[in-house]
């Protein structure tokens, strides 16, 4: 039956190729009327006809027009039969982002199916139709309705639904007691097989795994193929564990980076942190592992996570910075489950608000998966499973007995009920784990091809902070000995950062990695020179207490040629239930690194922390961070993390990653962090408040040199004046060095004329990660449509006021090399 399907999508697009530029062609009663190389398809409707329609599309909205006898009622379908959106009028507007996750739909009005095939993702084309083919008689199936694969979903999980009692229909909303805290029941008498999660933001938590760098930097890669590419291999390794849900991307926004939880996210911009989220959940779930974007939502602070009255939101602010980040995985993506945060937002839990999990995400963004409990944050049981709570982990607490109670006592319609179990068994259905989906083999973890991703990643995310006098790339030939120093030189991370933690069998560290690139042909003397230490106040001048310890770093660095200096933080400064109380080095890091790079001016500092940091020393009036000439932010760089670093240290791999957060001077230039959330968007919170403040960052968003230049030429705005048009971008990038190297393009706008007067002063909206060889160019073109354009108003209408928006094209959000405008010149109501 599925080959049968298939081969019919295959007819239909081969039909649909056929015929192309049809214009208003009579055809068995059927009416079209296709604009050529338009996305606009009219298709009238009659009863009893089955229309194939073939549409393809570039980044844009196309519009269907269904013109029929009847009123029409259409819904757009995947191809798993789950409904993604529905419409009550004759006009349909499909997004491009909707047709371009590659999945097939169907919009069915009523009864009648009309098929859509994305035919070509880059050539628009006009529309066909044929009738179906005949299909070839059904072998009978053997066995209960929800047994049959060839059976579209949601008639499984109604089959499946009226067999289950009430009891068995709980069972399935929470997780099980006597098992392992992450896995649910299973149903004997049904053979309903059991949601088995895992933790996984940068590597699976359970037993060993390919132990990827932590997720700020897959942020700072600025790489969305190359993070889909890494989910897809994390998947893997889930399903070679036997675990069925991933309990990922976390996507909290960065909204002050003393968060503990920074190194456990993306980025501090929305826009950003909703491509990533989508790479994540199509990486995770090409593997058909259930991916769980989370904490949804506004879960920014680690102190008060637990906190009812940790956010005060008003609805505009949730719209514009929060939702966004989890609109993307969740329409686009199609993740099936999202997990509620610990945190409350106006003074509701997340695991029972309705404005929240019902309102908004299943009504309005019409999630179909089904809602988790973070571990421990459902808090009640008749108003959970009415907001919309469809599981409680780790296991039974207030679902159970207490649920089944609140049903025999009418507290609880039983079509809450159905609705939460009809959600979890569609994932399930979805995951093939009721039809035997094959086991991944064991030997797929930590195999040579995935760790090579991890290491991939790691040189992607490195950021060249600063390079003074070029004094990186290292030249082997031209030194004798590297003095490697400080108290992250031998340490990985390995198990550390809470819930996110990864453990793998082996990781090569940046001491590891420097000697064994340059093996015997360079001493390399390693000194500790102090711990990391534990976090004090800026005002603070910590003792040293182990003189000893610090002399020998010292003395190394006199005799070296060159130092290496790993400085930075640890997961017991930064991590999941724990936020940093300041921005400065721990302990007497910062005396080490003032004492080292006093005695040797070829020091390069290598940061290892998830976190900005920031110094108050000083060399002759100069902050420490001016007074070194070389800085790599590694973040913490996973399995191969130390390869990565030597490989850029020693110009193997010339470094391209770009901070995905803004690096302040000082805490003291950040906006307040509290639980009033409702100036976040007028003030901004990273990159938007530094600009609209106008206070220099340390380093900026987007940061991140090379060991080669870029030069941007021949800016374009395609049309500068439009009435609702996509509006393209262009811009030449020509590598102007004499080495091979990466550059992330980025696109900032600005909403000049926007009428509520408090706008940023720049948006991100688009980037690019290009590789260009010596003397190489490529044109860069970005997309803007009007969701990339629209805000919301006083009013919360979703919409493009008319006016003028500048263009902003550079190298970081405070290296703009080009600038231009374009005018839209009518309204544009999206929602
Ligand atoms: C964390 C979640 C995690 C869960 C299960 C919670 O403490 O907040 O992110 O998925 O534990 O480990």
């Amino acid at each position: 039956m599925k080959a049968l399907n298939l081969a019919k999508v295959f007819i239909c697009i081969f039909i649909s190729v056929l015929f192309l530029n049809i214009k208003g062609k009579e055809h068995k009663g059927i009416n079209t009327k296709f604009k050529e190389g338009k996305t606009q398809h009219t298709l009238n409707l009659k009863k009893d006809v089955d229309i194939f329609c073939s549409i393809s599309i570039v980044n844009e909205s196309s519009i269907l027009k269904l013109v029929g006898e009847e009123k029409i009622f259409a819904s757009l379908i995947d191809n798993a039969g789950r409904k993604i959106k529905q419409f009550n009028s004759k006009e349909i507007l499909i997004s491009g982002e909707d047709l371009l996750s590659g999945k097939y739909f169907l919009a069915v009005n009523n009864e009648k199916p009309i098929k859509i095939t994305v035919i070509d993702h880059f050539i628009l084309c006009d529309g066909a139709f044929v009738e179906e083919e005949e299909e070839e008689e059904e072998e009978e199936f053997e066995g209960p309705a929800y047994k049959n694969p060839d059976l579209p979903i949601e008639e499984r999980v109604n089959d499946l639904l009226s067999r289950m009692t009430l009891q068995e229909k709980i069972d399935q909303l929470s997780g099980d007691p006597k098992l392992d805290g992450f896995t649910t029941k299973y149903n004997d008498n049904l053979e309903i097989p059991q949601i088995k999660c895992v933790d996984c933001p940068h590597g699976v938590r359970w037993g060993n795994a390919t132990f990827f760098p932590v997720p700020i930097a897959f942020g700072s890669t600025w790489d969305v193929d190359l993070v889909e590419e890494a989910a897809g291999v994390i998947g893997r390794e889930c399903r070679a564990k036997g675990r069925n849900m991933g309990l990922a991307p976390c996507i909290n926004l960065i909204r002050d980076p003393r968060g503990g939880r920074v190194f456990e996210t993306y980025s501090e911009d929305s826009y950003m942190l909703s491509q990533m989220a989508l790479a994540y959940v199509n990486g995770l779930q090409s593997q058909k592992v259930i991916a769980t974007p989370k904490h949804y939502i506004c879960n920014n602070s680690e102190d008060v996570r637990w906190n009812e009255a940790a956010v005060q939101i008003d609805e505009r602010t949730l719209r514009e910075v929060y939702l966004p980040i989890f609109r993307r995985p969740i329409v686009t993506g199609q993740a099936w489950s999202i997990m509620g945060a610990y945190n409350g937002v106006n003074g509701e839990y997340c695991c029972y608000n309705e404005w929240i999990l019902r309102e908004i995400l299943k009504e309005e963004l019409g999630f179909e998966g089904f809602v988790v409990s973070d571990w421990g944050a459902c808090h009640s049981t008749i108003s959970s499973i009415k907001a919309g709570l469809d599981l409680e982990m780790p296991r039974t607490n207030y679902y159970g007995e207490a649920l089944l109670q609140a049903v025999e006592d009418g507290d609880v319609a039983v079509v809450y009920i159905d609705e939460a179990v009809r959600r979890i068994l569609r994932a399930k259905f979805w995951a093939g784990l009721f039809d035997g989906i094959e086991p991944v083999d064991e030997s797929v973890v930590e195999s040579p091809e995935h760790i090579s991703v991890a290491l991939e990643l790691a040189k992607k995310s490195i950021v060249l902070l600063k390079n003074e006098g070029s004094v990186l790339p290292l030249d082997e030939h031209s030194i004798d000995s590297i003095g490697v120093i400080g108290p992250n030189a031998n340490t990985d991370f390995r198990g550390q950062g809470g819930s996110s933690a990864v453990t793998s069998s082996y990781a090569v560290n940046v001491l590891d990695g420097i000697i064994n690139k340059v093996g015997d042909s360079i001493e390399v003397m390693y000194a500790e020179g102090c711990e990391i230490g534990t976090e004090h106040a800026p005002s603070y001048i910590p003792e040293i207490t182990d003189s000893v310890k610090f002399q020998q770093a010292l003395d190394v660095a006199e005799k070296s040629d060159v130092v290496i200096l790993v400085v930075g933080l640890s997961g017991a400064i930064e991590s999941e239930g724990n936020d940093r109380a300041y921005l400065i080095f721990p302990g007497v890091q910062e005396q080490l690194i003032k004492e080292v790079i006093s005695r040797n001016s070829n020091a390069i500092l290598v940061l290892k922390n998830g976190s900005p940091l920031t110094t108050v020393l000083e060399i002759d009036t100069m902050s420490l961070f001016e007074a070194c000439p070389a800085i790599l932010e590694a973040w913490y760089p996973g399995q191969e993390g130390g390869t990565a670093v030597a490989d850029v240290i020693f110009g193997d791999y010339n470094p391209g990653g770009k901070l995905p957060l803004t690096f302040p001077k000082s805490a003291s230039d950040l906006p307040t962090w509290d639980f009033d959330y409702t100036n976040d968007y007028t003030e901004g919170r990273g990159y938007r408040y530094f600009d609209k403040q106008g206070i220099e960052p340390l380093f900026p968003f987007g940061h991140g040199l090379s060991y080669t230049e870029f030069e941007y030429s021949n800016l374009q705005i395609i049309p500068m004046v439009s009435l609702n048009r996509q509006i393209t971008v262009r811009v030449d990038v020509t590598n102007v060095g004499d080495m091979e190297g990466d550059e992330v393009v980025q696109l900032y706008i600005y909403d000049v004329e926007r009428s509520t007067d408090d706008q940023p002063i720049k948006e991100l909206k688009g980037f690019s990660r290009i590789t260009l060889a010596p003397a190489e160019r490529q044109t860069v073109e970005f997309k803007l449509t009007p969701e990339h354009l629209a805000f919301h108003d006083e009013q919360i209408n979703f919409l493009v006021e008319p006016g003028r928006f500048d263009v902003m094209v550079g190298s970081s959000s405070r290296d703009i090399r080009l600038e231009g405008f374009f005018y839209i010149t009518e309204e544009i109501r999206i929602r």
